[in-house]
């Protein structure tokens, strides 16, 4: 979700003395409708090409005017944060230092981050951390940063920053990061069953380069996403939509953790109108046909004892979360606030 937008480009750092003390942002959780993958470049990524859904379920990072930067999660989170690394490793303190840097500042923040995206979900949770993260310190320091210098530190980040930075629906090419916004009518009603144990990205994909490696799965063409998919997703055609989801991280992902296909399956046989592994694993996401439909399929599997989460998209690309600060606050969002005056 963009709470510092294009109206805030292009200024100066403020004077301290204008600088809100506080900000809110927040960038959304995905799901890859499609995601074709090439074969390895010689740096060892793939080429992609991918089709992003922002969902509703967003990461939120508060940025308080600090002495130094410093991280916590939320203990009230949905998702269990115990456990997290708070140090140099996390890629929202690694957002912050990049974004300080870029603007020849020092990062000084304490940052607090609200998980709702499953972590090592293959939903791009990380991602969204960094990115309002970046969109948080941006508002707090006062920078202003243009849109185009705050997608080149995104990239330089993780191939999933940019998109968690924009939101809405978009085809991802080069490595996922060159973005081109599609057409999407929503809502979309996904079921995300969680796997309760997270997967390495790196160890889904290098298991595809062995699948291919070794013929159990077919050479990659070029990467492309079907235009049916685009067609489906453009109408908002939820089974058409759930035809055509695709995903060539899938069967690696289910040969490192194979009780995925039965989560698949269980999402088949309740009627969901795709199913399919999101990214690198192991969420699996049902596309349900209505929100009837997402609302009985998550009844049952919770019913058999699966954990589950409700979301839609697109979602995330607009509107600050004024709602998630007490009124109080001074300066409350990462968007213009009203009580600062234009300049
Ligand atoms: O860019 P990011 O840090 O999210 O990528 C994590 C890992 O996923 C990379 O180190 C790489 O192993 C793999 N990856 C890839 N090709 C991509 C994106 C990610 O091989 N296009």
């Amino acid at each position: 979700m963009i709470a510092a937008d294009d109206a805030v480009s292009d200024r100066a750092p403020r004077p301290a003395a204008e600088a809100p003390r506080r900000v809110v942002a927040t960038a959304p959780g995905k799901v890859n409708l499609a995601l074709a993958v090439g074969a390895p470049e010689p740096d060892g990524y793939h080429p992609l090409a991918t089709v992003f859904l922002a969902l509703d379920l967003v990461e939120e990072v508060e940025a308080t005017a600090s002495d130094a930067l410093r991280l916590a999660f939320d203990p009230a989170s949905p998702i269990e944060v115990a456990g997290l690394a708070c140090d140099d490793s996390n890629l929202a303190i690694r957002a912050a230092r990049a974004l300080a840097e870029h603007a020849g500042i020092a990062p000084r923040a304490s940052l607090r981050i609200t998980k709702r995206v499953p972590i090592a979900g293959g939903m791009g949770g990380g991602s969204a951390d960094a990115a309002a993260t970046l969109l948080a310190c941006d508002a707090l320091w006062g920078l202003g940063t243009p849109r185009e210098e705050l997608h080149a530190i995104a990239r330089a980040l993780g191939a999933d920053v940019p998109f968690a930075l924009e939101g809405g629906a978009a085809l991802g090419t080069g490595r996922g990061d060159l973005l081109e916004p599609v057409p999407a009518r929503g809502p979309l009603h996904l079921v995300l069953v969680l796997d309760g144990e997270g997967m390495s990205t790196p160890a889904t994909y290098r298991e595809l380069d062995r699948l291919r490696d070794a013929g159990e799965l077919p050479q990659p063409g070029p990467a492309e996403v079907p235009a049916a998919l685009l067609a489906a997703l453009a109408a908002g055609d939820a089974e058409a939509l759930g035809a055509h989801l695709a995903n060539d991280l899938e069967a690696p992902a289910i040969r490192l953790r194979p009780r995925l296909a039965a989560t698949l399956a269980a999402g088949r046989a309740l009627g969901a109108a795709g199913a399919l592994v999101s990214g690198s694993g192991p969420t699996v996401a049902l596309l349900a046909a209505s929100d009837a439909a997402a609302a009985e399929i998550a009844a049952s599997l919770a019913a058999e004892g699966r954990s589950v989460l409700r979301a839609s998209g697109p979602a995330g690309a607009s509107a600050a979360p004024d709602d998630a600060l007490p009124a109080a606050a001074p300066h409350p969002t990462a968007s213009p606030d009203s009580t600062e005056e234009p300049r």
